[in-house]
């Protein structure tokens, strides 16, 4: 006999005895309820993210252009609700965050596996960050496999390519756990595409689609910046790198940068 599942059908379908059950502040810091808080909705919206990206990516390999560009807009809602939940710490102050920041001991959220997933299959392919998690079998095993997948990217660059777009062959078949290199090629092609917009009206709107999905995880990470700065100056990371100077760089970092680099030339 299995057990009895308890509580309303509400508690049931969302899970809410394990959900609730699940926010262990380690001191009495006034602030640390909303860290905590905030970092597991954070950890949620990370895994949103990822599983649209992953359906986006399938229906571009269907040629499912409109299914795509619908999830595509979820997706840039769901990074929009990411850039949102910052605001939830904006107000913190230096000495209310070291009231329990020693509690966190090396924590860091640079170790959060559902952001490596997510970066993955958006294309941003870094195996040292899949390496991290060598210490933890089934996180990383799954993120190698994330790793070797086609990410959502190279699905669009594939579409573009059985479109007749002169993509080049090593963009459109690859070992896809490599980073893609920036290519002049395929910057040529996205020229293509927003200078020839009537001819190519539907691959026009889905560049821009994954330009908004980049343009706000863009805003995610510069806000953690702003909001690290404001907490933290000049301190090292508890995920042991050198904090501000570390974060500045990785805002730095564009998704799709093909897509920002065209810009340049239109
Ligand atoms: C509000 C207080 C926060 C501070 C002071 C902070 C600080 C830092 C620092 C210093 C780093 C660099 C790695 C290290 O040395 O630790 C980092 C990375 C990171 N943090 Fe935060 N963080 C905060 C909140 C969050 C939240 C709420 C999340 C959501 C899960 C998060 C997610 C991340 C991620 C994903 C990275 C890796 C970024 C990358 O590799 O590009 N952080 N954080």
């Amino acid at each position: 006999m299995g057990h009895a599942a308890e509580g309303t059908p509400f508690a049931q379908y969302v899970g809410s005895d394990t959900l609730l059950s699940l926010q262990r502040t380690r001191t009495g810091a006034e602030t640390e309820p909303s860290f905590l808080i905030i970092t597991q909705v954070m950890e949620l919206l990370f895994k949103l993210a990822y599983t649209e990206a992953v359906r986006a990516r399938d229906q571009l390999e269907r040629d499912d252009l409109p299914g795509a560009l619908r999830t595509l807009g979820r997706l840039r809602r769901t990074c929009m609700s990411l850039h949102g939940a910052w605001e939830a710490l904006g107000s913190m102050g230096p000495t209310e965050y070291a009231d329990f920041r020693d509690a966190l001991g090396d924590g860091s959220g640079f170790q959060s596996y559902m952001y490596r997933h997510m970066e993955f299959v958006l294309g941003h392919k870094v195996p040292a960050m899949a390496e991290l998690h060598r210490g933890h079998e089934r996180v990383h095993r799954e993120l190698l496999a994330t790793l070797g997948e086609m990410s959502l990217y190279d699905a669009a660059l594939r579409l573009l390519w059985r479109r007749g777009l002169p993509v080049p062959p090593s963009s459109v078949e690859r070992d896809w756990s490599r980073p893609h290199p920036e290519r002049d090629e395929v910057v040529a092609v996205w020229h293509t595409v927003y200078t020839e917009q009537e001819k190519h009206a539907d691959l026009y709107v889905l560049a821009e689609a994954l330009l908004d999905v980049a343009f706000e995880l863009g805003r995610w990470r510069a806000t953690h910046l702003l909001t690290v700065e404001r907490l933290l100056g000049s301190k090292t990371g508890t995920g042991g790198t050198s904090g501000v100077t570390f974060l500045r760089r990785a805002a730095e970092h564009r998704f799709f940068p093909e897509l920002w680099a065209v810009r340049a030339d239109l």
